[in-house]
């Protein structure tokens, strides 16, 4: 079998990167670019900066700052409206998995006249301006990959998108951004990443190049999360994880996430719980249901993870891989969906509506076991009772 790899033609990581953009730029051969952020981004000053070092260069550039969570396609129309102000042959990403998602699908969309759900999935987006990340959170991997999941304000469906042209031509990966990220923020995004590398080396569309960079990036967040929390200047500890994240981000970009984000997404769009926690409230139950699938997989993540000894056989080690990730979660504050707010009657009436959305995204079926509907309802009810 061979395996398919995509990744950004210019990956510059570690501390400092993120100053390097017009250099960067310089190298692509690129004049314009169009930055896009968020308003919290823009409040650190760090627009500013970015702005500055460009000016100082030579480049014309403008801003939209109107990045919104669970970005819409109201939010992109605004971005496209500035974009078109000015003659932008790129756009520059700065800020975390919403802002990184928004500036692939104004690049995107800068010469596509139909409505964005006219090129979601099953569709592609082979080309766009070319886009260059600068990730501040360490979670998403947006960074490095063709994906883009935009809300359809019309239908509130949450499109994913994907395709070469939503695939950075560059991304710097500055972890010297992280170093003011908040306890939650951190857990949620470290978190997502471990989903993202635990995902992608169980899934069925695993391959060698992905397998060992999935397992670092297990190995560096076990390692690291429960630190980067808890000091959140601590430098040896934002540079794992945000390299860690990066990983993740190649890993499942190039082998697929499975059914713990499959589930994840409609509890992220029916409830607004954070994408990392969602991911989190699933991913020991999910686990546990899904080792008989592959547990030689499992239990090299258990191992890569030092939650087993490398003398465990399979079953101790994912024995062992259940506990510790239970009390990972249990480390990390990780709610239920109860404890989250989430109401009783609301999420029993939901099951079947999440059960089809779960479905319908596909990612189920990249899972080592394949579950049906009735498996993925009976799994959001033990996850409500958790
Ligand atoms: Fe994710």
């Amino acid at each position: 079998m061979t395996a398919n790899i995509n990744l950004p033609r210019i990956l510059r990581v570690g501390a400092g990167a993120s100053r390097q953009l017009p250099e960067v730029l310089d190298e692509l051969g690129l004049k314009q670019p169009l930055l896009v952020t968020d308003g919290f981004i823009v409040s650190l000053g760090w627009l500013d900066d970015l702005e500055a070092q460009l000016s100082e260069k030579g480049f014309v550039h403008n801003r939209f700052t109107g990045v919104v969570p669970d970005p819409t396609t109201d939010a992109i129309a605004a971005g496209l409206a500035v974009l078109h102000l000015g003659e932008h042959d790129c756009v520059v990403a700065l800020g975390g998995g919403s802002s990184i998602d928004t500036a692939k699908a104004i690049a995107a969309m800068a010469h596509r006249d139909q409505p964005m759900r006219h090129y979601k999935v099953p569709n592609s987006i082979d080309d766009g301006l070319p886009v260059i990340a600068i990730p501040t959170t360490a979670g998403t991997g947006s960074e490095v990959t063709r994906v883009s999941v935009i809300t359809d304000t019309e239908t509130q469906e949450k499109m994913l998108c994907m395709g070469l042209g939503l695939m950075p031509v560059a991304a710097l990966v500055d972890f010297e951004l992280t170093l003011s990220m908040p306890w939650r923020l951190t857990a949620d995004t470290g978190l997502d990443s471990l989903c993202h590398a635990l995902e992608a080396y169980v899934s069925k569309k695993a391959n060698a190049f992905t397998d060992t960079i999935a397992l670092a990036a297990m190995t560096a967040i076990n390692t690291h999360i429960r630190t980067a929390c808890q000091e959140p200047d601590n430098r040896e500890a934002r540079e794992a994880m945000m390299l860690a994240a990066t990983q993740g981000g190649i890993a499942f970009s190039n082998a697929s996430v499975t059914l713990i984000h499959g589930m994840s997404r409609p509890i992220g769009a029916l409830f607004h719980v954070p994408h990392g926690l969602s991911n989190a409230m699933l991913l020991p139950e999910v686990t546990a249901w899904s080792i008989s699938g592959a547990p030689d997989r499992y239990a090299d993540c258990a191992r890569a993870m030092g939650m087993a000894d490398t003398s465990d056989n399979d079953d101790a080690a994912n024995k062992k891989l259940v506990t510790c990730l239970r009390q990972l979660c249990r480390d990390l504050n990780v709610p239920s969906p109860g404890e989250f707010g989430i109401d009783a009657q609301v999420w029993q009436q939901s099951l079947e509506l999440m059960t089809q959305q779960a479905l319908d995204s596909g990612s189920p079926n990249n899972n080592p076991r394949i579950p049906n509907g009735a498996e993925i309802k009976d799994l959001y009810q033990k996850v409500w009772a958790n």
